[in-house]
């Protein structure tokens, strides 16, 4: 039953939930990392729990030579080495007789030719009604290639059962980028075809945001500018690139984590409540807030947007590289490794409350956390006593690795005199649900294969999210740092990310 919660917590109370309609899950890059670490390993834990379809089947292609079998037998080998679970044999061997294999270049027309073979047999013989997952996990320079390649075979079709499209993350490098792949995408599929994940929605911390907020009576009234001082969201990564110089390079963490991962968060923070917990009423409030966003000046990015480099340092005793010396990283860099922001909402909800977002790689820990700050309460009571400072309460959701939320208060010390210490009320997922640990895209994979979109991007919910992020964008690529790199691995980044929030009265938080 723990395992049942571990889904039905990303559908609405009250709404039933029903079981994925057959399909064929077809990946384009199926001999890549995200498949053997995420995509398989998920899908696997789904088939445990008895949340596929009983007529599912997987078609991999990519450009590696592999036939069905050798396809089988490499997944076979991966699934032991990246489930999250025990391995369950019986659960694979009955699975693994599903999974098909092409191999071919994605600019060859031909390879759809035979993939539309391959899913019509696939159809006959397992029953999967003509519904059909494609899985974008491949470099997003192709994005626009397979899905127009897609269409032009027929494949976006949806005469016989759906058709549906999942796009990874980057969606589009700039605000220009995303709105022409938008329109690339929109040539050959309808919207309601178009899967964009995140897969920070994925996260059961993220999504119970929404729960917590509107399921329970005693937070929302406080969630406004009357009550709260300000919001802090961290998301600090202890890795560095990980060998992905090469992507990085082109990203920097404004594209890698702040316009997608945190904008989101923040969406689910900062929205005001929907009309119902349907798609498209979630999905308009996201794109409210973000559209409520004050649109950043060049002289506001200068103040309100800091940007920093890790150079070489030590950690957990090991030497580390500084970022310009990682492999495919250009020896005079300028890509920012940690950026720290300062927006504001303008809305009647949230005006004048400032939300302090940063993340950076090689932090000294791995953590991602909002805190909500309320404003203090007034002192007079305590004046004649020795309390010196009453402290502001916080309300912190831990979206990873701790699973929490923390409500930080102030209580009396016990003993004759009025002395004040902060202390913590505190709920872990772990020990209230016993959930088994998943990959994260579990929830997101049996979403799209139910229809159920709420935790995908609509186009305009990504454009809306690179319009907040744009105007760093340019000041950034218009003036470039001349101080990189500026901070050593295992500190929290540039000490211009404290001069960004310390003339306002405040501080970040230690974590
Ligand atoms: C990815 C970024 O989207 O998210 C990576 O490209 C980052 O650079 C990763 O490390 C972080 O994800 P998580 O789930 O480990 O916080």
């Amino acid at each position: 039953m723990a395992e049942m919660k571990l889904l039905s917590e990303a559908a609405p109370s009250g709404i039933q939930e029903r079981p994925p309609d057959p399909c064929v899950f077809v990946i384009f890059g199926a001999s890549g990392d995200l498949t053997k670490r995420l995509l398989m390993p998920a899908i696997y834990n789904l088939a445990c729990d008895g949340f596929l379809p009983h007529n599912f089947v997987i078609i991999g292609t990519a450009k590696t030579e592999m036939d069905h079998e050798s396809f089988r037998e490499q997944m076979s080998k991966d699934i032991r080495q990246f489930t999250t679970r025990d391995f369950n044999s019986q659960v694979w061997d009955e699975f693994v007789k599903n999974l098909y294999y092409i191999t071919g270049s994605f600019d060859d027309p031909s390879m759809y030719q035979q993939l539309k073979q391959l899913l019509n047999e696939v159809d006959a013989k397992h029953n999967t009604e003509g519904n059909y997952l494609f899985y974008l996990a491949v470099p997003p320079i192709v994005f626009g290639l397979i899905s127009s390649q897609l269409g032009i075979a027929g494949l976006t079709s949806e005469d016989k059962g759906w058709s549906r499209l999942i796009i990874e993350k980057p969606f589009g490098h700039d605000l220009e980028s995303a709105v022409t792949l938008n329109r690339g995408l929109q040539e050959h599929w309808l919207e309601h075809q178009i899967w964009r994940i995140d897969h920070y929605l994925g996260k059961e911390t993220v999504q119970n945001i929404l729960a917590f907020r509107f399921a329970n009576g005693i937070f929302e009234p406080l969630w406004n500018r009357h009550y709260v001082d300000h919001i802090q969201l961290t998301v600090a990564e202890k890795v560095g690139v990980e060998g992905r110089g090469n992507f990085y390079e082109r990203s920097g963490v404004l594209r890698d984590m702040i316009q997608n991962h945190m904008l989101q968060m923040l969406a689910y923070v900062a929205m005001d409540s929907p009309s119902s917990f349907h798609a498209d009423d979630i999905r308009n409030g996201k794109v409210a807030v973000l559209k409520a966003m004050h649109p950043m000046t060049p002289e506001e990015v200068i103040r309100n947007a800091v940007r920093g480099q890790y150079s070489g340092g030590t950690m957990d005793g090991n030497i580390v590289l500084g970022y310009r010396e990682e492999p495919d990283v250009a020896k005079d860099s300028r890509t920012e490794t940690f950026a720290a922001i300062k927006l504001y909402i303008d809305n009647w909800r949230w005006a004048g409350v400032p939300l302090y977002l940063r993340s950076g790689k090689r932090l000294p820990i791995r953590r991602t956390e909002i805190a909500i700050q309320f404003k203090r309460a007034p002192e007079v009571l305590f004046r004649d006593t020795p309390v010196e400072r009453l402290e502001a309460n916080q309300l912190l959701l831990h979206i990873q690795p701790d699973q929490g939320i923390e409500l930080v208060f102030e209580a009396k010390v016990p003993g004759p005199t009025m002395q004040l210490q902060t202390v913590r009320m505190h709920f872990e997922y772990q020990e209230a649900f016993h959930a088994a640990r998943g990959t994260g895209y579990e929830t997101l994979l049996y979403d799209c294969m139910s229809g159920d979109p709420t935790l995908f991007s609509r186009s305009d919910l990504v454009e809306t999210a690179w319009r907040v992020a744009q105007p760093i964008l340019d000041v950034w690529s218009s003036l470039p740092p001349r101080d990189f790199p500026n901070y050593p691995a295992g500190t929290w980044g540039p000490k211009e990310a404290s001069e960004l929030i310390e003339p306002d009265g405040r501080g970040w938080r230690r974590l």
